[in-house]
């Protein structure tokens, strides 16, 4: 076997094990029930995904559905070739509806997301699906968020600098650049951007916008007002 079918391999693509496993394994089996002939389903990113990706193939496979998967990360994109999933974008398609993990969920569906810094994709996924799916083990539910996890806002390189001051101006606290895996220096996104993270302690309906509204940001991995249907197991 080549190199190449080695990179393809989805069972490579992800650091064992994972945290709750039989739990988002749980919730991936719930999901896939969803599956209809010929849905484009967009795909979100994590480990919850891939296990939900894996269900929908594993099903697809064994009732012989035919389905098309737009991707939110590399990571997904490696997966679904992977399992031979056929895979489009949004340039082409419009997903029927979507699933994705999240770092966090509030009692109104509310989320924090980008903990794979795949944010910026995941949110035009979810914004281009009229049926939104969550699927989270229960670890991630939570009263409030940012009870757990700070906020990963992304942002231009050259607005390093004005961004951290704003962030710091708001009320953020601990803003870290984050550092990226296999290399040195700052993780770099898949759309060549840098990532803060930001414990932000009040976070309501405005605090999306607010953080959209600061020069030199992209995207944050607040998702207020999706309202997704959440599907919790375990
Ligand atoms: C990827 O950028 C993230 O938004 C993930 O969807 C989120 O961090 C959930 O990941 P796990 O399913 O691995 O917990």
């Amino acid at each position: 076997m080549g190199s190449w079918e080695v990179a393809f391999d989805s069972g490579q693509l992800w650091p064992t094990p994972v945290a709750n496993d039989a739990a988002k394994r749980a919730s991936a089996a719930q999901m896939a029930k969803r599956l209809n002939e010929g849905d484009v389903v967009g795909v979100g990113s994590g480990s919850t995904s891939r296990l939900t990706i894996q269900a929908l193939a594993e099903r697809a496979g064994a009732e012989g559905i035919g389905w098309t998967a737009v991707p939110t990360s590399l990571e997904v994109e490696l997966t679904c070739a992977g399992l031979g999933i056929p895979t489009g974008s949004l340039s082409a398609l419009r997903p029927d509806w979507s699933f994705d993990g999240a770092d966090e969920v509030d009692p109104a569906g509310n989320l924090i997301k980008g903990r794979g810094g795949a944010l910026l994709r995941e949110k035009l996924v979810m914004a281009s699906s009229p049926e939104r799916y969550v699927v989270v083990d229960p670890t991630k539910l939570v009263d409030r968020l940012g009870t757990r996890f700070a906020v990963p806002v992304e942002l231009i390189p050259e607005s390093l600098r004005m961004v951290s001051d704003a962030l710091a101006r708001r009320g953020c606290t601990d803003v870290v650049l984050r550092h990226g895996g296999g290399k040195d220096g700052p993780l770099i996104t898949e759309r060549g951007n840098y990532l803060l993270d930001a414990r932000i302690a009040d976070i309501g309906e405005q605090t999306e916008s607010e953080l959209k509204a600061i020069p030199g940001v992209v995207e944050s991995g607040l998702f207020i007002g999706f309202s997704p249907t959440v599907i919790v197991a375990g």
